[in-house]
């Protein structure tokens, strides 16, 4: 289907999906979004721009497939572990110090995407003996079902993930399926953060130990984040902590909070009735306030990587996003918006950049993985010299556990750059599942070097929205259980 959209379409679209979501597309991230909108309108067959608009608004199920398409539902099991330490060490302690070791936590992880998040708070709940009852929400309906599914691919649990998890791991074929005693701990259900419906009883929103909003404010504008981060204030109570990603949009600006800054993210603690607002997480000794908010940080600074690197990939900081506002996918390839690689007999007539092709791989790989593979070795015929559908071909042949496939192909990932920091990560991943220590070894290490190259809070090609420092800390980690295995 054709679908023609000009700029002034464009906008109204974005405009439309802005005011009924909070998410926001910046002008430099236009092109990027026409593509997934184009995507969209295919999805739901509608060609006319008007008659899409009018649709999203009033009917429901082009609403949630048009939402579907335009979030980003990218996670993984730990992500950013040492937030997961802080609450084991220190907000469960919080906790019991004041309610004692036998009240459950009421805790939310708001856009929650696939589920990793919460299911990783479960367990470190489990491991703690902690009774804990989760509320996890998203926007996107086909993010809440794959949660509920709760069936995970290997590249779920890179870094340390592996280690807390396994234990609550049954093997299902292809796929990782999680016991009954961890997802009993966690319902679903969709909420929209953007709306005015949180704190309410209903929701189960309402006196709140722990909210974890995580990689979800740095898609909306900035009074959106306010607002979002003043209706999250009041779902806590007096002592309850809120949790944002090292990358995500300062919300020191929100007043009540008790603002820890660390690297590692920032954490914001609802103070108890009569404490002063800056002295309340009492052990809780970290730097304050000491990482420059990414909505300040200075932009478009040089990043001290290889001419080589530069030229082969853009590096932005997080809390800049990329090309799209839009869309989703798997573990580790860099989600930019384009259109669907078409079938071979709708050859288009403008043949799709690598990246367009790498955009519709991924949400083709979020349904069916065959197919897939089958339009990323079609991509590769026509972008040969394209080091990520290389890499994206090596990591879908790992996900179908054809190792050794999996392992010549991320070989030719690397012959085309041999700077790419998470090629040389997939291949380590991809020698540690066929037993080749020592490979895998060399590429977390190669890995691990090159993550140098960046700033911390710089986003890491072929990532969505991961930075060197949260990289580094799974290759670290990844090293060290390697070192322990090889005695
Ligand atoms: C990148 S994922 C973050 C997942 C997880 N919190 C993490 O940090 O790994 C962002 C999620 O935010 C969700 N999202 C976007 N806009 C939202 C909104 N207005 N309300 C709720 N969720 C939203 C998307 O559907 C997506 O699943």
């Amino acid at each position: 289907m054709d679908v023609p959209l000009n700029d002034e379409d464009l906008v109204t679209i974005l405009n439309a999906i802005e005011r009924r979501t909070g998410i926001a597309t910046r002008p430099d991230q236009r092109d990027a979004a026409r593509v997934t909108i184009r995507r969209a309108m295919r999805r739901v067959n509608i060609s006319r721009p008007s008659e899409l608009v009018h649709a999203f608004q009033y009917n429901a199920a082009v609403y949630q497939e048009i939402v579907n398409e335009v979030t980003i539902g990218e996670t993984y099991f730990f992500r950013e572990p040492k937030q997961f330490e802080f609450i084991r060490n220190h907000i469960i302690s919080d906790l019991r110090s004041r309610e004692g070791a036998s009240a459950p936590m009421r805790a939310w992880s708001a856009a929650c995407a696939s589920g990793e998040e919460a299911y990783s708070l479960a367990i470190v709940c489990d491991l703690m003996k902690q009774p804990v009852n989760i509320l996890a929400t998203d926007v996107a309906p086909d993010a809440v079902a794959a949660a509920r599914k709760a069936t995970y691919r290997d590249w779920s649990f890179r870094g340390e993930a592996m280690t807390h998890v396994k234990p609550y791991l049954i093997r299902d074929g292809e796929v990782l399926r999680l016991k009954d005693s961890i997802k009993q701990k966690v319902r679903f259900q969709l909420l929209n953060l953007y709306d005015d419906v949180y704190p309410s009883l209903e929701s189960g929103t309402q006196n709140l130990d722990l909210v974890m909003c995580r990689n979800v404010l740095i898609y909306f504008g900035p009074r959106t984040v306010t607002e979002v981060g003043q209706r999250l204030f009041r779902c806590l109570r007096p002592g309850g902590w809120l949790i944002t990603a090292s990358g995500d949009p300062s919300l020191d600006h929100i007043g009540g909070f008790a603002v820890t800054a660390t690297d590692y993210g920032t954490f914001y603690q609802r103070p108890l009735e009569g404490k002063a607002s800056d002295s309340v997480n009492s052990g809780v000794e970290l730097r304050r306030n000491a990482k420059p908010s990414p909505a300040t940080a200075p932009r478009d600074t040089p990043v001290s990587v290889s001419s080589e690197h530069r030229e082969n990939h853009s590096v932005r900081r997080r809390g800049e996003r990329d090309g799209s506002a839009v869309r989703s996918s798997g573990r580790g390839a860099r989600v930019t918006d384009t259109d669907q690689l078409p079938a071979a007999k709708e050859e288009p007539k403008t043949p799709e950049t690598p990246e367009a092709c790498v955009v519709s791989i991924q949400a083709a790989s979020r349904s069916d993985s065959a197919l897939a593979l089958d339009k990323c070795t079609a991509a590769i015929a026509r972008h040969p010299l394209s080091n990520e559908l290389h890499f994206l071909k090596a990591r879908l042949l790992m996900e179908a556990d054809r190792l050794s496939e999996a392992s010549q192909t991320a070989q030719k990932a690397l012959f085309l750059d041999r700077s790419a920091v998470m090629v040389h990560f997939l291949f380590g991943s991809i020698e540690l599942q066929r037993g080749q220590l020592d490979s895998a070894h060399r590429h977390f290490r190669n890995a691990r070097q090159l993550c140098d190259r960046y700033r911390p809070g710089d986003v890491v090609p072929f990532t969505d929205n991961e930075t060197a420092a949260e990289l580094t800390a799974a290759l670290d980690s990844q090293l060290k259980q390697l070192r322990a295995q090889s005695g």
